[in-house]
């Protein structure tokens, strides 16, 4: 039976796809730039790259037919999260669907002062009360929030941010895709939360002096206010939405709600996460 991934062209919901198709399951990617997608993934035997109106329920109810598992992989707020709601609320109604795996965030919670947080919280309500069978993968940060500050750092040797100190311990999200592909996929690991983060917490300037002995270079962290927080971002183009959620998130490290690592990584996949050193190596050049 065939797996629907929504989000699909993500950073999460394309290693997702190419997973699946390595162990050979048929795959259903709903999508709303098909040409997008093929550019993205080619034709591969096993993928169907379906056009997709997310925001049509009779649209999705025709493309989760015959469905047996679904994974969700969008942003939580705005549209992102209201076609997440959609997808929800349709997978309740089809009978063959036995499980939806969702991306969600670590801490995700009605009381965190992250807003991603509070709203992957809310979309979890849904899930509960509509009683879809149902379990999330919920990460920390991605290692790939740090390529933000690649402009800056080769520009000035800085970074500029608000939380001059908590940590996280920042996740690759190809482990995330990696561990979400075993939840997605073994029944044993349905109906479950599963908290993913890296192998070691650090803040912001740890992360620059890790980048610093990479670089060989001197990089320095600037703390800034908020409003100097936020002209920076709209400057660099940042749209209003998401500059919010950067904040929020810049408040819920900097109170200490992602200071900690769990072991689920290595439970679910039998091997460490990635460490961030490798993660800079790989990017140098993004940096240099
Ligand atoms: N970034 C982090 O550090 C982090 C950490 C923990 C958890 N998370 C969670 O991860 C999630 C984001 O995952 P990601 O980075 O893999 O996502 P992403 O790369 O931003 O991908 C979003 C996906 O949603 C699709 N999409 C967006 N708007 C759409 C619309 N209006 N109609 C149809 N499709 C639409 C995109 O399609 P197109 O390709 O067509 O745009 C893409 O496939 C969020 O829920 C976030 O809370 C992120």
């Amino acid at each position: 039976m065939t797996v629907a991934v929504i989000g699909a062209t993500g950073h999460v919901g394309s290693e997702i796809v190419r997973g699946l198709l390595k162990r050979g399951e048929a795959v259903d990617a709903l999508v709303r730039d098909a040409n997008g997608a093929r550019r993205m993934f080619g034709e591969p035997d096993g993928l169907k790259i379906r056009s997709t109106q997310l925001d049509d329920p009779s649209d999705v109810t025709e493309a989760l037919k015959g469905i047996r598992t679904i994974f969700i992989a969008m942003g939580s707020v705005g549209i992102q999260g209201v076609l997440q709601r959609i997808a929800i609320s349709v997978a309740s109604t089809i009978s063959s669907i036995e499980q939806v795996t969702r991306l969600s965030v670590l801490n995700a919670s009605a009381n965190s002062l992250g807003i991603n947080q509070r709203a992957h919280d809310s979309i979890d309500r849904l899930a509960s009360a509509l009683a879809v069978p149902y379990s999330t993968i919920r990460p920390a940060i991605f290692q790939l929030s740090l390529l933000a500050a690649g402009h800056q750092v080769r520009a000035s040797r800085t970074w500029t941010g608000l939380a001059d100190s908590g940590r996280v311990a920042l996740i690759d999200h190809r482990d995330v895709a990696e561990a979400g592909l075993r939840v997605l996929t073994e029944p044993a690991l349905w109906g479950q939360h599963h908290d993913l983060t890296g192998p070691v917490p650090v803040s912001w300037p740890e992360a620059l002096e890790l980048l610093s002995a990479e670089l060989g270079e001197t990089v320095t962290f600037r703390t800034a206010t908020v409003p100097e927080f936020l002209a920076r971002l709209i400057n660099a183009g940042i749209p209003a939405g998401e500059a919010e959620l950067l904040i929020a998130r810049e408040w819920a490290v900097l109170a200490g709600e992602n200071d900690y690592t769990t072991d689920s990584f290595q439970q679910i996949t039998g091997r460490s996460p990635r460490r961030l050193e490798d993660f800079l190596h790989e990017h140098r050049a993004e940096f240099a």
